[in-house]
């Protein structure tokens, strides 16, 4: 009986193969690009502070039961829900939860790409020197050139999904799997280096007292929200692209050698897999505010410093053109990897009806570019048409990020508290110590569904109440409007109309 829920077809070959193909889907854009703008626009240490707490007390619960739930399902998100709804004796319609986790991933995987592609744009960028030298003004105009001009960014949105569907389409062996073993290492050799050159810049000190003095009366109410939406997207929860890869899971390993078996746990190979996330977000916040702060310039930047910031302030520097290519082009394997994970519980649940993976993955593909070029335009040609005061790429960001993932997080919490039945839950997790279990529970049954509530209703309330987001609002957007900060006197400015700058500057009403 146990064995007929066993991973179906496929498992990852070790349970390091899990560990890295999750650490890929979690750290992403995520946690190099977004966590150090928003703990920059949120007050620093308190952000992080509260941020930090969401992990423990949102995050790692709900991602323990989606792993829990992949694994025990053992198919893709959709097919998983099905049939444990069915085991459980409750309505097979719980499926739409995997359903809305599929269709979440297929938007997020439509913009997702177009910023992936600006990453393969910087990385030429850097690497040939254009913005050598470059003044904020320069590295602005820089980016909205790019942004303005449909075509480029059109095809590096191509380039990207291609990137990523090639990978999904070659399987969990030969795509998923080895791509996680070797982006993975090099991410993480490329942060040690570069975390390495940060310590030794004048800023370093500020950088981590900006970080870790936790300051909370700079809490508001704003920014727990935007902490506990940035907990899920950064641990890539709420739309089963970590429940995907939980079906590929093992229940216990073999030593070839020895043929001793090993189970494998569940809660202690998601902690490694948050700790990890959560690491990679703190020192990449390490890398980059010591140069925002050696240059003076503003840790409340907003989205642009990435793509702004950091190019301006490693153009001046020694070796600042080698070390910025290798930051994009950590960023790229960071986004590379996350986006693989995004798109592969709907080529899964296409595969399960019967199509190849290859065309699953075509297909997938070939309809997320398509709703793209909302996003592509959406900077350019497009810009001018919104809804709500939102433009397509904002419009489908909020809806995306700050509706359906919280509410696939939700439906997922309840569905593992209260609907599987509890000796499923218990058995599949095998948890060593039954206190850590009851904790589990109380969270996935009460804390996490609740908190969730409150981030939905705040959420809407904003946006209904016209206000910005406070959480992903600038998601993926870049500050281009930004800071006369440090311009020089005299210095030109760009054209007035240069139609990305009105678009994207759109995104930042509140950046301070
Ligand atoms: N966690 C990824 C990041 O930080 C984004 C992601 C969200 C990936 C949801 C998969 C699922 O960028």
């Amino acid at each position: 009986m146990a064995d007929s829920k066993a991973p179906a077809r496929v498992a990852w070959t070790t349970r390091s193969a899990f560990i890295l193909a999750a650490t890929g889907s979690a750290v992403g854009l995520g946690n190099i690009w977004k966590f150090p703008y928003m703990a920059g626009a949120n007050g620093g240490g308190a952000f992080v502070a509260v941020y930090l707490l969401c992990i423990i007390m949102v995050g790692l619960p709900i991602m323990t039961a989606e792993v829990m739930l992949g694994r025990r399902g053992g198919m893709s998100p959709i097919s998983s829900m099905r049939k444990l709804a069915r085991d459980s004796g409750v309505s097979s319609r719980w499926a739409w939860v995997g359903g809305l986790g599929a269709l979440s991933g297929f938007l997020l995987l439509t913009f997702y790409t177009v910023i992936g592609g600006w990453v393969l744009f910087y990385i030429a960028k850097m690497a040939s020197g254009s913005l050598q030298g470059a003044t904020t003004v320069e590295a602005q105009q820089a980016l909205s050139d790019l942004l303005g001009n449909p075509w480029m960014v059109l095809a590096g949105h191509t380039l990207f999904m291609v990137m990523t569907l090639w990978v999904v389409g070659r399987g969990i062996h030969k795509g998923i799997e080895r791509s996680a073993r070797v982006l993975m290492p090099i991410l993480f050799v490329l942060l040690i280096v570069l975390f390495g050159y940060a310590m030794t810049s004048p800023g370093f000190g500020e950088a981590v007292r900006f970080l870790f003095s936790f300051d909370f009366s700079k809490i508001s109410g704003s920014s727990v929200i935007a902490a506990v939406g940035h907990s899920f997207f950064t641990l890539s929860i709420g739309l089963g692209a970590i429940m995907a890869y939980g079906a590929y899971m093992p229940r216990e390993t073999i030593n070839p050698r020895t043929g001793k078996r090993t189970p494998v746990s569940i809660g202690s190979t998601v902690l490694l897999v948050g700790v990890l996330d959560t690491v990679v977000a703190l020192v990449a916040g390490l890398v980059i505010f010591p140069v925002v702060f050696a240059h003076g310039l503003a840790p409340g930047e907003g989205p642009g410093l990435l793509f702004v910031t950091l190019p301006v302030a490693l153009s001046d520097v020694l070796g600042g053109m080698w070390v910025g290519t290798a930051f994009f082009v950590l960023v790229l394997c960071a986004a590379w990897t996350s986006s693989i994970s995004i798109a592969e519980p709907p080529v899964a649940w296409l595969t399960e009806k019967g199509i190849s993976r290859p065309k699953a993955s075509l297909m997938v593909g070939a309809a997320a570019w398509v709703v793209g070029l909302g996003t592509v335009f959406s900077f350019n040609l497009g810009s001018g048409y919104t809804l709500f005061g939102m433009n397509f790429f904002e419009l489908l960001d909020f809806v995306s990020v700050n509706i359906m993932l919280p509410l696939g997080g939700f439906l997922i919490a309840i569905f593992a508290g209260w609907v599987l039945k509890e000796t499923h839950a218990r058995k599949e997790l095998n948890m060593k110590s039954f206190g850590i279990y009851m904790v589990w529970r109380a969270m996935v049954r009460i804390f996490s569904p609740l908190a969730l509530v409150l981030l939905v209703v705040f959420s809407l309330w904003k946006a209904l109440a016209g206000e910005p987001v406070a959480a992903p609002e600038p998601e993926l957007a870049p500050a281009i409007e930004q800071p006369a900060l440090e311009q020089p006197e005299g210095e030109e400015l760009p054209p007035p109309d240069v139609p990305a700058v009105d678009s994207v500057g759109e995104l930042l009403p509140e950046s301070e």
